[in-house]
């Protein structure tokens, strides 16, 4: 019988283990990933799906606490999975997760990500591991090699030797050896180490990702800040942008977790529409309904000004990185699969970008019709 397979357990044992003897849970449970390792009941599906059922998903977000990982935990914790968060700051700043999963199944652990047996704490209990660490600075503490590729690769390492089935991996679109960032020269190199640890990992290459926390549309919409005009290097129109929402970026990882055919894949994520930086930032600042002067300043001269933001020793405004990977223009990839293979279909700016910036608005454009500004110019190149 099929369920004196699952986690490699007698039928008997297993009705003991799940605490029920119901045959619906039987049949549920004979469709999960056949494990030999010790793991928590919550690998095992039951119900209809929803809060309180079961999804069989016992899933470890390291990078939770960021601007990404809310959307994927709020998705995984409605779906009825078992949501392991390690974390380093405080319990009670993060407690928006707690009501994102039924009673027990969102569960804080610390971690320290230079602490290799703290990695292994956090995953032993887990069939799927999700790696949303980053950061777009780095600290004296943490150096891009550390964060984009030492972290990874410890990581992976860790879950390839704990038996889990699924490692979600998160890159970026412009990922290259060769970029004048040197946050996407990492982001390569990190690839590659995760996938010499974990072959069946799966990689995600997003670009920039916009939502109402972002790093992104706000940081050019509070450009605003620094006098009225805005510098763009080239003015922009040498630089094209294929932003994609947040949430489809979530909705992209809980689809290839379900997915069993997506293990070992590589995954490029894009918006569904390309534009040219400078129509871009006008389209934010159309939409913010602020007055958009831009205005050129060439690279070094950016760099000197970002360098100037990156001595702020808790988050810098800019830095010359960020300045570099902004102006890179997003690499097309037609031979990988994407959103659509996954089955969603990408949100476009124009639908999405009211939710990030209505609160950059003065007070009497506030509730101000989206349809009265103009769609941003796309371009296919
Ligand atoms: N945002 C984008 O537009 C974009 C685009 C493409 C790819 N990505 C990639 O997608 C992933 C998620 O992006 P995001 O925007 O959600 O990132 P984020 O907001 O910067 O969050 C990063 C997460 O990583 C954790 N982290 C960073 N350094 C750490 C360290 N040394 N030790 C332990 N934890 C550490 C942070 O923990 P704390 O909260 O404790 O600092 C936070 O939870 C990242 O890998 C990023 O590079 C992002």
């Amino acid at each position: 019988m099929a369920t004196t397979a699952v986690l490699g357990r007698p039928a008997s044992v297993l009705l003991k283990f799940t605490g029920t003897s119901s045959p619906a849970v039987l049949s549920a449970a004979s469709v999960t990933t056949v494990q030999h390792r010790k793991q928590h009941n919550a690998v095992i599906s039951k119900g209809k799906g929803g809060r309180s059922s079961s999804s069989g998903i016992a899933a470890t977000v390291f990078g939770a606490t960021g601007f990404l990982g809310r959307y994927v935990v709020n998705r995984l914790g409605r779906m009825g999975s078992q949501v392991i968060i390690p974390h380093r700051c405080d319990q009670y700043d993060i407690m928006y997760f707690r009501p994102m999963g039924d009673l027990g199944q969102i569960i804080f652990m610390e971690w320290d990500a230079r602490n290799k047996d703290s990695i292994k704490r956090a995953l032993e209990h887990s069939n799927v591991v999700i790696n949303l660490v980053g950061r777009e600075w780095e600290t004296s503490n943490y150096r891009f090699e550390d964060v984009f590729v030492s972290i990874p690769q410890q990581i992976a390492k860790a879950a390839r030797e704990a038996g889990v089935t699924k490692l979600v991996h998160m890159s970026h679109l412009n990922a290259d050896i060769r970029s004048p960032s040197k946050y996407l020269r990492n982001k390569a190199v990190g690839e590659i180490a995760v996938r010499d640890e974990f072959p069946e990992a799966i990689i995600m290459k997003p670009s920039e990702m916009f939502g109402r926390e972002d790093r992104f549309f706000n940081h050019f919409a509070n450009m605003r800040w620094f006098g009225k005009a805005i510098p763009l290097i080239g003015l922009g129109k040498k630089t094209v942008k294929q932003p994609i929402h947040v949430v489809d970026v979530a909705k992209a990882i809980i689809s290839a977790v379900k997915d069993p055919d997506a293990n070992g894949k590589t995954f490029a994520l894009v918006g569904p529409n390309r534009y040219l930086l400078h129509d871009l930032v006008e389209y934010i600042y159309a939409v913010a309904h602020r007055p958009f002067v831009p205005y050129p300043l060439p690279r070094p001269l950016y760099h000197l000004v970002a360098k100037f933001f990156a001595m702020n020793p808790f988050e810098p405004w800019t830095t010359s990185d960020k300045v570099d990977r902004f102006h890179t223009t997003d690499m097309k990839y037609p031979g990988l699969p994407g959103l659509e293979d996954l089955g969603i279909t990408p949100s476009s700016v124009e639908q999405k970008a009211i939710e990030v910036l209505r609160r950059h608005r003065r007070f009497r454009y506030l509730e101000t019709e989206l349809d009265e500004t103009k769609p941003a110019k796309t371009v296919n190149y």
